[in-house]
């Protein structure tokens, strides 16, 4: 089997290319025309993912050695995702399954991140909790199997991955300030400023409070000295991080507990997070707990776990025809 997966639901136009289940490339090009914005303005994205799509693909092809006539179906993001940007990656397939006369398979971008942890050794099994944190979603997922998850616990609000780069914004640090908080905390005391709040009931979480608290508290200490974030930039972004952290691992400790379960995985965006990827491995060596955390490069958007979950369903025979359209709200 030798399938083609496109990713286009956010700001990554993103090809791979999969041969029974082993992935032989995957082609990511990050959207950096966002930057300047301080977010992802969706009709930027979508004309980036039309300028991008041809020349990403072409490249998957060309490094796995394969040529497009000798494909047996195109796997590509339905959704959730942002729908202009959705309709690209989806016209995309759907023309190019058509001129080649080959099947389609629709992929669930968050049922991807999970099966992201099948690209490579060593993988979980199943049933297994995983914790999905991205820019757009926080989940905990309970996985049944490779086609069947149900989500146990998510957010009410904001998801952490926005929490992470609001907060970023508001230090004055540019999109997406994930990874450029993840980086400053190394340097700070994640202890200095706490930031403790109530919680959601059950295993819902949510980070509105959070973000507001951040920005009153940064209001309050600036009108007493003008330089406080450029003089403490470190120590905010280590204790601000350190108590998203704590909030996505109490709720996961919760989880596991409840589902009897010895196995975490995390995946999306958020799990490139070092210190969510160190304090996780913590809690798993305390508890014995297996802790499965995927390579950085299937963590972000990328089309390798569309080409996993693409291949799954292609096992499954769970092909879909030429009507199928995106969609911007997809549950599991
Ligand atoms: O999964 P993803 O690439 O796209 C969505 O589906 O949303 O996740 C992007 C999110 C952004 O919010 C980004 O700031 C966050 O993941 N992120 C990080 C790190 N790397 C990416 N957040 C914290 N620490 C990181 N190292
Ligand atoms: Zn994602």
């Amino acid at each position: 089997m030798k399938l083609l997966a496109i990713e286009s639901s956010c700001d990554e136009t993103s090809a791979a290319v999969m041969v029974d289940g082993v992935l032989k490339s995957n082609i990511i090009s990050t959207q950096l025309i966002h930057t300047e914005w301080g977010g992802v303005v969706p009709e930027l994205a979508s004309r980036a993912h039309q300028k991008s799509i041809i020349p990403v693909v072409t490249e998957a092809l060309q490094k796995a050695n394969i040529n497009k006539n000798e494909l047996n179906a195109i796997a590509f993001t339905r959704g959730p995702g942002l729908l202009g940007a959705l309709l690209i990656g989806t016209s995309f397939a759907k023309s190019l399954a058509l001129s080649l006369n080959i099947p389609l398979i629709e992929v669930n971008h968050m049922q991807a991140h999970v099966l992201a942890h099948f690209i490579e050794d060593p993988k979980p099994t199943f049933p297994f909790l995983c914790l999905t944190v991205s820019g757009g979603h926080t989940q905990l997922v309970w996985v049944k199997s490779a086609l069947d998850m149900e989500v146990i616990g998510e957010t009410q609000d904001d998801a952490v991955g926005e929490a992470f780069d609001k907060t970023a914004k508001l230090i004055g640090l540019p999109y997406p300030g994930g990874p450029l908080i993840d980086k400053l905390a190394k340097e700070g005391n994640p202890n200095r400023f706490p930031f403790s709040l109530g919680e959601m009931p059950g295993l819902n979480f949510s980070f509105s409070g959070i973000k507001t608290a951040i920005l009153y508290f940064l209001q309050k200490e600036v009108k007493n000295n003008p330089n406080f974030i450029e003089e403490n930039k470190a120590d905010i972004c280590a204790s601000v991080q350190k108590s998203l952290i704590d909030m996505l691992l109490r709720k996961t400790k919760k989880a596991m507990k409840e589902m009897n379960c010895t196995q975490i995985a995390i995946a999306g965006g958020v799990s490139a997070n070092s210190g969510l990827r160190a304090r996780l491995q913590e809690m798993g060596t305390e508890l014995g707990w297996e802790v499965f955390i995927p390579a950085f490069s299937y963590c972000t958007d990328n089309a390798g776990m569309i080409a996993m979950a693409g291949h799954f369903k292609a096992e499954a025979g769970e092909f879909c025809g030429q009507e199928v359209s995106p969609l911007a709200r997809y549950s599991l």
